[in-house]
């Protein structure tokens, strides 16, 4: 294994304790030489049978991008219903849940469960591996985001048909996240949504159990 130093380690601590989700960008654009390297990291990311499910399309074309961040506030109007009548009502309304129509980039990540043949290994007793897997990549992403200054921000308010159609995707292409990437003068210190008071951090002793469920650890 080739050791990290104390130096490094820091880093990569920082980066996990300080990467947030972000939805407010510059017009500022990203070079390709940095979402080369965004993509790249995404591409190291584990995956069940080493099947790395993924693609990624690009999408800088302000036309495509306005008919994304259509259909998603389309989404976000049709979920603020069940809001309607709670205390949450007008907060749900408040919060800004994407910036595609700002961030110079938008990148789809998708899955394709047929990539590997009928027998990817591990992938057949659990076939949510897939999806489980272009998270991880995603996440990779988001951390080399955040190592190069990037802002980056997850939408999935979206109906997946809406998606396919708008990127000319294959029905049995998942299109399991739209990633938002650009510069923001404003990256907050905690998630936006503690911020609004939406939800905070659960705390840790709580989720952690010893031996069995519900069994309360001493590790914390
Ligand atoms: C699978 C997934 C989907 C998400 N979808 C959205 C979204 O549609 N809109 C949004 O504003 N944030 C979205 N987020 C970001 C979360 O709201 C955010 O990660 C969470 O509030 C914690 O904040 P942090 O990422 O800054 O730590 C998503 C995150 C994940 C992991």
């Amino acid at each position: 294994m080739n050791k990290l130093t104390e130096q490094e380690k820091e880093g990569v601590y920082k980066a996990i304790y300080n990467r947030r989700d972000i939805r407010t960008f510059l017009q500022q654009p990203v070079s390709d030489e940095l979402l080369v390297k965004l993509l790249e990291a995404a591409h190291h990311g584990p995956s069940v049978g080493f099947m790395q499910p993924w693609n990624f399309i690009v999408i800088k074309d302000a036309e495509t991008k306005a008919k994304l961040a259509e259909v998603v506030d389309r989404e976000r109007r049709a979920l603020a219903i069940h809001y309607e009548g709670t205390d949450r009502d007008t907060k749900f309304m408040e919060i800004k849940i994407q910036g595609i129509l700002e961030a110079p980039v938008t990148i789809c990540i998708t899955c394709d469960p047929s990539r590997g043949g009928d027998h990817v290994l591990g992938r057949n007793s659990i076939p949510e591996t897939d999806i489980m897997s272009v998270s991880c990549a995603i996440q990779n992403m988001w951390l080399a985001a955040y190592a190069e200054g990037l802002a980056m921000g997850w939408v999935s308010f979206y109906k997946k048909p809406d998606i396919r159609r708008i990127l000319n995707i294959p029905l049995h292409i998942d299109p399991t996240a739209l990633i938002s990437i650009g510069y923001t003068e404003d990256y907050p210190e905690r998630p936006l949504l503690e911020a609004y008071n939406w939800e905070k951090r659960k705390v840790l002793s709580q989720l952690v159990y010893d031996n069995t469920w519900g069994t309360s650890s001493n590790l914390l």
